[in-house]
C-alpha cells in the first residue's frame, strides 16, 4: 500500500511521461516538416521511450493496487524556429523531469517506502542517460558550428548524427 503522497507523485508522473511523449512527438512532426529525417527519427524514438516510462509507472501502480487517474495534457509547442531551439527545449524538459524523479526518490526514502525507492532507481539512472544524451547532441552542434541556421552543411551533418544518436548513446538501459 502506497502512502497518499507517494501515490499522488507516481500518479502525476504517469501523465508527465505521457506529456513528454507528446512533446517529443510534436518535435518529430516539426522535424518532418523541415525535411530533417534524422531528427524526426530521433524524436520519434524518444517519444516511444517516454511511452515506455509511462507504462512502467502505470504497471507499478496497478501492482500496488492503486488506480491510475490520468490528468490533462496541454497541446505541445510546435512553432520552433530551428533545430537548436528544439534540442535545447528537449534538454530543458529532461532536466525538469529529473527534478520530478528526484522528488519521488526523496519522498519514498523519507517515508521508508523502500519498495518505491527501489522502483524509482531505474528512472534515476534513465534520467542521467537522457540528460547526457541531449548534452552530447548540444556538444555535437557546437563542434559542427551549428548555431540554428535553416540550411547548410552543419545542419545536414547534425541531422545525420541524430539519425543514430540513440544507438550511439547506448539506447534505453532496459
Ligand atoms: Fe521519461
Amino acid at each position: 500500500m502506497l502512502s497518499k503522497t507517494i501515490y499522488q507523485l507516481l500518479n502525476d508522473q504517469v501523465t508527465a511521461e505521457q506529456d513528454a511523449a507528446y512533446k517529443y512527438l510534436q518535435m518529430a512532426a516539426w522535424a518532418e516538416k523541415e525535411g530533417l529525417s534524422g531528427a524526426a527519427k530521433f524524436f520519434r524514438v524518444h517519444s516511444q521511450e517516454e511511452e515506455g516510462h509511462r507504462d512502467r509507472i502505470f504497471d507499478y501502480l496497478n501492482e500496488c493496487g492503486q488506480e491510475v487517474v490520468l490528468g490533462a495534457i496541454d497541446a505541445p509547442k510546435h512553432d520552433y524556429d530551428n533545430l537548436l531551439e528544439v534540442i535545447q527545449a528537449a534538454y530543458d524538459h529532461e532536466k525538469k523531469v529529473t527534478g520530478m524523479i528526484k522528488r519521488i526518490a526523496e519522498a519514498s526514502f523519507a517515508e521508508q517506502d523502500y519498495q518505491t525507492f527501489n522502483f524509482i532507481q531505474w528512472f534515476v539512472a534513465e534520467q542521467h542517460e537522457e540528460e547526457t544524451l541531449f548534452m552530447t547532441v548540444l556538444d555535437k552542434a557546437r563542434v559542427l558550428g551549428y548555431e540554428g541556421e535553416k540550411q547548410g552543411e552543419a545542419l545536414y551533418l547534425l541531422d545525420q548524427y541524430l539519425a543514430n544518436a540513440h544507438e550511439e548513446a547506448g539506447g534505453d538501459p532496459e
